[in-house]
């Protein structure tokens, strides 16, 4: 199955290493080639010599050894790979390459190829949510690093419960598989997307505006443009790294949303209506900071313009999917602005579940389509729920 593919494991130094040896054989058994280059601190937890014996290929680490196979091992390794995948990724690794730092053979040749990488992280889970290794691997997604998210349950070396474990061997061979056999069928699909959320300022100080980072938004785009659409996003403020290979169109407010949505729909083939899209604005804006003086105040809002709903009027033929982050009621709201807005399809989402909704990874869906046909998908990645929604607008196109 695997019969052609270069694959360049890359181990560092975790006690999970010893999974990797499994990932391996797998690899193996497809007919994959296979080259493994090890840190130093990878090989204090297994030998060398077993992924020699089991990879069937010199094992690589220190960058200053006499060459045996290749001529520059780095170079010809970087160039001749289809796939890099580094499991276990430390804290430690992905720290360096997120800071271009190339001290040894795994980070050099890392950064010395245009192979697509995925980055399978395990780690205590401590470490594994500090901000720093979350800013890291945020920064290395939004440069089209992928990455598989490590398994919840009983950590080998505390001994406790967490997130951070590698996940099963048969995981990654799976998500291997599926990255050198991406699926393409979204190619010249032309794609414009809405996401994260808008800012209605009230002064120069002040706004309003709501919890939506525009990770599921940009979990859309980049799975779009994986399957070879032609992407463009329309966000609003967030601080997220851009989706690697869409077109951005940085927007603040409802009105400046709305009239790029106008100015672009026409070109796209699917519009897909992921921000969380304030509904009201302040009637003025203080063109100075308002000071505070009585003991309470209001600030009068006036509508803004529903573009979802604007949309809908003009649509022609293009496929137009909402989504709406409920609390209550999700399936009656879900179905009512399916109606309301002429939607083809709505993705609903309950923000009062764990793992759903705002600013998190994950997100619990509903997707809802105008025969009334309805798809309940587990918690996942928004990448996955992404790429399960993009599923159903393929099916729509009839491709
Ligand atoms: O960005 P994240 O942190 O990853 O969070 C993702 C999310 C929760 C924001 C996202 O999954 C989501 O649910 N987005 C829709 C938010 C919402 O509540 O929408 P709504 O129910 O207000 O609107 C329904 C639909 O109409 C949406 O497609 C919305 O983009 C659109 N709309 C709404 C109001 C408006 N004035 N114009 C619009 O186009």
């Amino acid at each position: 199955m695997l019969k052609g593919k270069s694959i360049v494991v890359c181990v560092s130094g975790g006690i999970a290493a010893y999974k990797v040896v499994e990932v391996v054989s797998r690899l193996r058994k497809l007919e994959a080639e296979i080259n493994v280059i090890m840190t130093k601190n990878a090989e204090e937890f297994v030998s060398p010599l077993t992924f020699q014996s089991i990879s069937h290929n010199h094992v690589v680490s220190d960058m200053f050894a006499e060459p045996k196979k290749w001529d520059v091992e780095h170079i010809s390794l970087a160039r001749k790979a289809d796939l890099f995948v580094i499991a276990p990724a430390t804290a430690n690794v992905i720290g360096k390459i997120a800071s271009g730092i190339a001290d040894d053979m795994l980070t050099t040749t890392v950064m010395a190829t245009k192979a697509p990488v995925i980055f399978v992280p395990a780690m205590n889970d401590y470490m594994y949510s500090n901000p720093i290794v979350q800013e890291n691997i945020g920064k290395l997604k939004g440069l089209g690093y992928s990455f598989m998210e490590p398994d919840t349950g009983m950590m080998a070396a505390e001994g406790t419960f967490g997130k951070g474990r590698l996940p099963e061997p048969s995981a990654i061979v799976e998500k291997i598989t599926e990255m050198l056999y991406p699926k393409k069928d979204m190619n010249g699909i032309r794609v414009l997307i809405t996401a994260g959320p808008t800012r209605e300022p009230i002064d120069p100080v002040r706004y309003i505006s709501n919890h939506s980072s525009g990770k599921m938004g940009y979990a859309a785009a980049s799975v779009a443009v994986k399957r070879g659409a032609e992407v463009t996003v329309i966000s609003g403020p967030v601080s997220i790294a851009p989706p690697a290979g869409a077109n951005m169109i940085n927007v603040t407010t409802c009105l400046e949303m709305y009239d790029e949505v106008m100015r672009k729909y026409k070109d796209h083939d699917v519009v897909i209506l992921v921000a969380a899209v304030a509904d009201y604005r302040s009637a003025s804006i203080a063109d100075k900071k308002i000071k505070k003086t009585e003991d309470d105040m209001s600030v009068k809002l006036v509508k803004n313009p529903d573009i979802a709903r604007e949309l809908g009027k003009v649509k022609g033929n293009r496929i137009v999917v909402g989504t709406c982050a409920e609390t209550n009621d999700l399936v009656s709201n879900a179905k009512a602005k399916l109606e309301s807005k002429n939607f083809d399809m709505i993705m609903a989402n309950d923000v009062t579940m764990e793992g759903a909704g705002f600013g998190v990874d994950t997100n619990i869906v509903k997707i809802i389509k105008r025969d009334g046909n309805m798809l309940e998908l587990p918690k996942m990645q928004k990448t996955e729920v992404a790429d399960r929604l993009l599923d159903e607008v393929v099916r729509m196109l009839g491709k």
